[in-house]
């Protein structure tokens, strides 16, 4: 399965904050905002991904991931010259997606929670059509918002509706076929302008072919658009991080424990950071891994 971080839109609630850089590059605590969403495909099974950038920012992602390969992945990138929408992603992204299937994340959302990793490697694994999922928030109107029957199927999908059916929010994370890519070429710009995301999901609804799985109370699900989110995302981080003793976003830590690199490798980007606590922690990782390797089936990371 392939991979999409969609990194491209101009950040204009976040000024100046990203009058010379990315969106996706700003910090979140201790880490670039883009390691959260890539860090989910990571954790879901996924080594081939397309960061989609603006033109004047492609190659600020390329400096911090360069090809990839130091995580073990494959990591390329496209422009977008104009946010013209999400589902624009299958457009821009069609010859890295290939016909094989593909999982879409906003370069702005945050996921956090302990079963997130294996009901994302569940996901990839039983894909048929396409998955979204619902979290549960107190203003939906703000979002694509999902309905659902009694049985907890899809019935409806609108975006940002002034009068939601429910309170299930959509996120900015989706699992697709490989159908996905003909189906945004019919796409039409919607009123605002934008080639809509929930357009394609709709596809795939009428069609019997999409999924809706719910998150749950055990995840926290946070965009980081404004200032207010971004203060808010970042004391988040910090305080699940300052509890619990971990990371969340932790790019190296999670190349390792998928086994896309080896501990000594992890070890080693770790000390290129090692006068950061984050470095710090990286080798620390590395080092516990590599002298007491926890079991794949026991990762529940
Ligand atoms: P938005 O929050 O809608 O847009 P933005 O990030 O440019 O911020 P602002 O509204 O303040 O100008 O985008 C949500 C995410 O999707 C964000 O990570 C950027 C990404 N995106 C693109 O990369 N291309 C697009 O065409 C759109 C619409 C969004």
């Amino acid at each position: 399965m392939k991979g999409i971080v969609l990194a491209g839109g101009r950040g204009t609630r976040l000024q100046p904050l990203t009058l010379v850089s990315s969106k996706q590059l700003v910090p979140i605590y201790d880490k670039p905002m883009v390691y959260y969403p890539l860090s989910m495909l990571m954790l879901a099974g996924i080594d081939d991904v397309l960061i989609i950038a603006l033109p004047t920012e492609v190659e600020q992602f390329r400096a911090l991931f360069g090809d990839g390969s130091r995580l073990g992945m494959r990591i390329t990138y496209t422009a977008q010259d104009e946010p013209r929408g999400i589902a624009d992603a299958f457009r821009v992204g069609a010859d890295h997606i290939k016909g094989e299937e593909c999982a879409l994340i906003l370069g702005d959302n945050l996921f956090h929670g302990a079963r997130l990793p294996s009901l994302l490697r569940r996901t990839a694994r039983e894909l048929r059509g396409c998955v979204l999922f619902g979290h549960q928030v107190a203003e939906p109107r703000h979002f694509g918002v999902a309905e659902i029957d009694a049985k907890g199927n899809l019935v409806s999908i609108e975006e940002k509706p002034e009068h939601p059916r429910s309170n299930l929010a959509i996120p900015g994370l989706y699992f697709f076929d490989e159908t996905v890519t003909e189906i945004a070429k019919g796409l039409r710009p919607s009123a605002r302008g934008e080639l809509e995301i929930t357009d394609v999901l709709r596809v795939y609804l009428a069609e019997g072919r999409a999924d809706l799985v719910r998150l749950g109370r055990g995840v926290t699900w946070l965009d980081t658009g404004t200032h207010e989110s971004l203060l808010d995302a970042g004391r988040f981080v910090r305080d699940i991080q300052y509890h619990q003793g971990i990371r969340l976003g932790c790019v190296e830590e999670v190349a390792m424990f998928m086994g896309l690199i080896s501990a000594e490798a992890c070890l080693d980007l770790g000390s290129e950071m090692s006068g950061s606590p984050y470095g710090q922690y990286v080798m620390a990782s590395a080092r516990s891994h590599r002298d007491n390797p926890v079991p794949p089936e026991l990762l529940e990371y």
